[in-house]
């Protein structure tokens, strides 16, 4: 299903991703209201966009944006996110003994395309664009898929070191640690050269290589344009930075390990991995920033190192919560365990679910609609339909079995879903009709026919 970019959220989109077309039956054709009038636009956060073609963002995602969890007092979300920043002012400070790095956290995320894609030097055909993966309000504007989104517009603003923190939305699969939105932190930092190397005393090493240079090529290690001594030092004052975040939030001896990836906006790119009990976790994505975003930004002369991290799986680690829809019930027995927990590490607590509430389980099948593999249905515009109908209440949607009828060449798929409150049982027969009304709307809007 979707992978977006790095797997410490979604899967590496930019690493061996497959390729799916998708003509989107469900999201294409225009809503109609209750009186049968063709709903032209959408409302987000109070704004009217004209809907089109691309538009996908459906009403159950809508109605997520500006709930906030990052800024919702005693949030986990917002307890890590705490964390995260009180270290990093702690640490870095300027002449003065202020905070060095502005830290912003109220960013709107309807963001247009090209901040969220172009202005990151991702091509106009990338996979990452797909409709299938992300939450496109129209042609230009859609919900921010990450807060790298950001980067390039804090660069002009004149910002050289800066975290950015906001709720991000992609289209996934349903399960206990995916959710269409969820929360990052981006980190920039931006260093002139007198500031990189002023404990060198060799003055004449500098950021640039001279045009033309045998050194002026790409290599596995650097950008074209950038010295290997200032990347170099600059690839271990990222390090440094994070592993020093990590060891705050996990503890001294917490196990690491750095493995070289791939990002369309950085190189050379890294991604850090925790060990926490016992199992590696992808835990950031990371790099040099490329220096056209540098450009773009009015920073020509600066180098920058970036690094984007998932609060809401990082919540999930150490306050050993075990769904990520729980972050946004409204149920009191929820929010209420974190109102003691602070910056301080030392006022943890392991959540406490209070009663597991039991499933019902119901499978789905149907017939593709094209001929062939089904090209033109993707799982995700399935999931969206689940989600619009059943909301929360949907633990998990599992692809149980797929088959090619040897004669007709249809495809047929078959869907187990499983329905379970965070805070109450739920009745078999609320569940059959939510599921009822799965089947109708994934019949009239996917085209599919139920068997
Ligand atoms: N934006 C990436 C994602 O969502 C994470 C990331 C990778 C952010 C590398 C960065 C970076 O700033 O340099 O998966």
């Amino acid at each position: 299903m979707g992978k977006w970019l790095s797997r410490i959220h979604r899967g590496n989109l930019f690493v061996g991703r497959r390729l799916l077309c998708s003509a989107d039956g469900s999201q294409t054709k225009a809503r109609t209201d209750e009186d049968g009038v063709a709903a032209a636009a959408i409302q987000i956060l109070g704004k009217t966009y004209p809907r089109d073609a691309m538009t996908n963002v459906t009403p159950t995602i809508a109605e997520l944006v500006g709930r906030n969890l990052h800024l919702a007092p005693h949030n986990p979300v917002n307890i890590i996110k705490q964390r995260v920043v009180h270290h990093i002012h702690k640490t870095y400070t300027n002449r003065t003994g202020n905070a060095l790095y502005a830290h912003f956290d109220n960013v709107p995320p309807v963001v247009s395309t090209e901040q969220n894609f172009s202005s990151l030097l991702i091509s106009p055909n990338h996979p990452a664009r797909s409709k299938k993966d992300n939450y496109y309000i129209n042609n230009e504007v859609m919900l921010r898929a990450h807060t790298s989104a950001h980067q390039r517009d804090f660069i002009q603003m004149g910002f050289d070191h800066f975290l950015v923190t906001g709720d991000v939305y992609r289209r996934d699969e349903i399960d206990r640690s995916h959710y269409p939105v969820f929360h990052q932190m981006e980190g920039v930092r931006l260093f002139t050269r007198d500031k990189l190397f002023e404990n060198c005393s060799d003055k004449t090493v500098g950021l640039f290589e001279e045009e033309g240079s045998d050194m002026a090529t790409e290599s596995r290690d650097k950008q074209a344009m950038h010295t290997l001594e200032a990347v170099k030092m600059m690839e271990l004052n990222l390090k440094e930075t994070v592993v020093k975040l990590v060891k705050d939030l996990f503890g001294r001896e917490t196990e690491y390990r750095w493995n070289p990836c791939y990002f369309p906006f950085t190189h050379p790119s890294f991604e850090l991995e925790v060990k926490f009990k016992g199992e590696w976790m992808e835990m950031l994505g990371s790099g040099i920033m490329r220096q056209d975003i540098l450009v773009n930004g009015g920073a020509h002369d600066k180098i920058g190192w970036a690094f984007g991290l998932g609060l809401d799986r990082l919540a999930m680690l150490l306050f050993d919560i075990p769904d990520i829809r729980l972050f946004w019930s409204k149920d009191a027995r929820f929010i209420t365990q974190f109102e003691s927990v602070g910056i301080d590490p030392s006022t943890d607590v392991s959540f406490r679910p209070y009663s597991k509430y039991p499933p019902c389980y119901k499978d789905v099948s149907f017939w593709l609609p094209s001929q062939g593999d089904g090209e033109g249905f993707n799982g995700n515009d399935f999931c969206d339909v689940v989600r619009s109908v059943a909301g929360d209440l949907v633990e998990r949607v599992e692809e149980k079995d797929r088959f090619c009828h040897p004669q007709t060449d249809r495809t047929s798929l078959c869907y187990h879903i499983t329905y379970r409150s965070m805070d109450r049982t739920i009745t078999n027969r609320e569940i059959n009709t939510l599921h009822n009304t799965i089947k109708a709307l994934s019949a009239e809007k996917l085209g599919v026919e139920i068997r």
